[in-house]
């Protein structure tokens, strides 16, 4: 048994995020939840202690591994930073002894942000994306991953064919989906629709239907991207109906960015229980647009957010958080009536960040909360300490827009304390 003591931080729903000054959590040796609540804290053993905050792990649900070391590269839009930055650094990843070097820079980055969970694409080599899991499933890290999929409009060093690369990552699929007690998990991961060819997506939906696996892709993230999957399927409507005629429109799929997502397809990925992944510091970056959260939530999307590295640079999820709300600020200053238009609270933005993640993950019932029976994943933080002295219903919203990757000192996985 191991107990942290410290004010807890409970995002309890996207209305409500509880804090509990003076608390106790206790972690069992099942690497779970034994208890959280009320103190008394001892002196002793105990972590954290006065000053110290403890809050769910951050989620981030959309990022690319082999962009890791490319992020802040500025001046480009969407398709010509692909040509230039994207397609190049994943060709690296043929060297798999690269990948797994930057895959440890990536967990040890990610950790120390306070990052315990991620969906995120590998590139399109089977060798390389085996030896991240490797990674993953060494440092007792919680991943959602896969084998990026692409086979028509790419380089090609990069371009598949679709039966060797569905073969490769059926067998990926084989060997880590649900491994490490369920903490690591297979993602079939077209790129986007414009490039893959109908048959590599219909056989990911097919495989990722049939070994109960994650979809993750792009959908609608820039108006030129958008434009050129029209060029490509002028018998389907847009991108979301491509996915949906080919299979991979599921309960179980993750949509990145989805910032020109009309009413129509708002309604269509709402019906599908399909989940979308919010990356609003990449939107901005690469200038695609601004995201309608307020208009995809309404619909009744289930919402995660990505860092999108390296479209985004920000690594800190509660800064994606903030560039959350901005957006939605903004969409509001333009909006018109702009009465009619809510910005997401604080307490919204933390359940983003942690237990509504993972309900767009379908991990709702294990991770991203404070509650006895869930996974301790989480950090203990030593935030600025007038934080504690302001009215309770602030609180939340300055320790949202002041914390620091620096006062996070210890981040748990699993029970596993996995910060140095
Ligand atoms: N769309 C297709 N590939 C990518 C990628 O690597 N990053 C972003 N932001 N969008 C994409």
């Amino acid at each position: 048994m191991q107990e942290l003591a410290g004010t807890l931080l409970q995002p309890r729903s996207a209305e409500r995020c509880d804090i509990a000054p003076r608390a106790l959590l206790q972690i069992a040796d099942d690497g779970r939840i034994a208890a959280a609540g009320p103190g008394p804290v001892k002196a002793g053993k105990t972590l954290g202690g006065p000053g110290c905050w403890i809050i769910p792990g951050f989620i981030d649900a959309h990022l690319h591994l082999p962009q890791w070391d490319r992020r802040g590269i500025d001046g480009l839009s969407l398709l010509d930073w692909q040509e230039r930055v994207v397609f190049p650094a994943e060709a690296r990843f043929r060297d798999a002894a690269l990948a797994e070097k930057l895959t440890e820079d990536f967990v040890t980055g990610l950790i120390a942000h306070g990052t315990t969970t991620v969906a995120a694409f590998g590139s399109p080599f089977a060798e390389a994306t085996d030896r991240s899991f490797k990674v993953f499933a060494r440092r007792g890290f919680r991943a959602v991953f896969g084998q990026t999929l692409n086979d028509v409009d790419c380089p090609p060093g990069l371009c598949q064919e679709a039966d060797e690369a569905l073969d490769e990552s059926r067998a990926l699929a084989a060997r880590w989906h649900g491994a490490e007690n369920g903490r690591l998990n297979y993602a079939f991961s077209p790129r986007m629709p414009n490039s893959c060819s109908d048959k590599l997506m219909r056989g990911a939906a097919a495989l990722a239907k049939m070994l109960k696996c994650y979809v993750q892709t792009h959908v609608a993230e820039s108006a030129a991207e958008v434009h050129a999957v029209r060029q490509r399927f002028p018998d389907n409507v847009d991108d979301v109906d491509v996915f949906a005629e080919t299979g991979l429109l599921t309960p179980r799929t993750l949509l990145g960015h989805g910032v020109f997502l009309d009413r129509n397809q708002r309604r269509q990925v709402a019906e599908a229980g399909t989940a979308l992944v919010h990356c609003p510091t990449a939107n901005q970056f690469l200038e695609s647009g601004l995201m309608d959260y307020v208009a995809h939530r309404a619909a009744g999307i289930r919402i995660a957010l990505g860092s999108s590295v390296a479209g985004g640079y920000e690594l800190f999820m509660p800064q994606v958080a903030v560039a959350c709300l901005n957006t939605a600020k903004t969409v509001k200053v333009h909006a018109m009536p702009r009465r009619s238009y809510t910005v997401p609270s604080p307490a919204e933005a933390w359940w983003l960040l942690t237990r509504g993640a993972a309900e767009a993950l379908g991990m709702a019932d294990r991770i991203g909360a404070l509650e006895p029976g869930f996974d301790a994943d989480l950090l203990v933080v030593r935030p600025e300490p007038w934080i504690a002295g302001l009215p309770t219903e602030q609180q939340a919203s300055a320790l949202l827009y002041t914390l620091k990757p620096q006062h996070i000192e210890h981040v748990f996985i699993a029970g596993k304390r996995v910060s140095k």
